[in-house]
């Protein structure tokens, strides 16, 4: 391993979020990866239908997509100043809030719109376009920064398994858990990727495996069902993924089936990290127990795509997130650091501000 320096271009060439200067364009993650195709919003009912529909998934590009949301809540409201122009758009606010549940991203990014708003003066308008652009700059550099910090935590030579999809289409552009991969397989530390496919939704294998195509990352696709035995083989050394939210003493919110494993990864010795950037940490929640877990349609279950696999008339539980406690974590990676065997004081440390 010779050269750490990084060609970002090279390895990250998706953007699922486009600015047009009046629409919000949208890579549609219901299609790929067979069709590549940009839905359009042109108001903030849009982008909050898109949001719950899975369009536009993964915490920080929800967060990314609503604060685009507010800047179209403003068409067509006449207001002197940003807070009154706040008290008029709160309702399309509150729509897009209720949009998903779970990802803390999408709260955190409403509440910085909100500030932003009650602080800005005529010229609110231009205001909150450059803090929407703003905060699609920030996590593209915070991506960047935990791609080095993570993938330094990982020996040469290693393999590394990953869950659901964390990468440029669930983010600003160069992922967070995809983002530690894509630094390490560019220093010669990762040498093999394993996704798993992610069921119900198959983020993983329609997502992931599509997006480190694009960049020239062949990853191995697994059933959700083989981690385990993975691990056992010894073939990966590392799990990484990403987080919806983090509470206060490190536990982690992640897609259905990260905490199956991060007990396996114990079990067997493999290391976990998790990645996300500081905009995913919620203080205010003490612990997982709080955390409002997504519950979706039972028909995700039925089949795969449009055809039916499962018996008639029969009933299905589909959480589509866990919680991860913070013990089985080896390491929580933020733009801001390292966290290693992460838990309240150590939360407090790093977060407390
Ligand atoms: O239901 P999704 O696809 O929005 O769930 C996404 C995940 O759980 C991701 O792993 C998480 O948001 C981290 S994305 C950088």
């Amino acid at each position: 391993m010779t050269d750490h320096t990084f060609d970002f271009d090279r390895y990250d060439r998706v953007r699922p979020i486009r600015w047009t200067g009046d629409a919000l364009e949208l890579l549609d993650q219901r299609k790929l990866p067979f069709v590549v195709e940009y839905v359009r919003c042109e108001s903030s009912d849009d982008v909050a239908a898109a949001i719950h529909a899975l369009t536009v998934r993964g915490a920080p590009a929800i967060g990314i997509a609503a604060a685009w949301g507010v800047v179209l809540a403003a068409r067509g409201i006449d207001a002197a100043d940003g807070a009154s122009a706040l008290t008029e758009m709160e309702p399309a606010m509150q729509r897009l809030y209720a949009a998903r549940p779970t990802a803390v991203n999408l709260g955190w990014a409403l509440a910085r719109m909100r500030r932003t708003l009650t602080a800005a003066g005529e010229d609110w308008r231009e205001v909150i376009e450059r803090d929407a652009d703003a905060i699609t700059a920030e996590d593209l550099a915070a991506n960047r920064r935990m791609g080095a910090l993570g993938a330094a935590l990982i020996g040469e030579g290693s393999g590394v398994m990953t869950h659901c999809n964390t990468g440029s289409l669930a983010t600003a552009g160069f992922g967070t858990a995809l983002g530690v991969i894509r630094a390490g397989v560019a220093q010669g530390r990762i040498t093999k990727v394993y996704a798993g496919e992610t069921r119900p939704w198959l983020q993983g294998a329609r997502l992931t495996a599509w997006e480190l195509q694009q960049d020239g990352i062949m990853p191995t696709l697994i059933a959700d069902a083989a981690a385990s035995h993975l691990m056992k083989s010894g073939a990966v050394q590392w799990v990484v993924v990403g987080a919806d939210r983090i509470c206060a003493n490190g536990d982690v919110a992640n897609k259905i089936g990260t905490y199956q494993l991060a007990l396996s990864a114990r079990h067997h010795g493999v290391r976990f990290m998790v990645a996300a950037p500081s905009s995913t940490v919620d203080m205010a929640m003490d612990c997982g127990d709080s955390i409002e877990i997504e519950m979706r349609d039972p028909d995700e279950l039925f089949g795969v795509g449009s055809v039916r696999t499962a018996a008639l008339e029969i009933s299905a539980w589909n959480p589509v997130f866990d919680v991860t406690p913070h013990e089985l974590i080896d390491a929580i990676v933020t733009e801001r650091g390292v966290i290693e065997r992460p838990d309240a004081a150590a939360m407090q440390a790093a977060f407390g501000d």
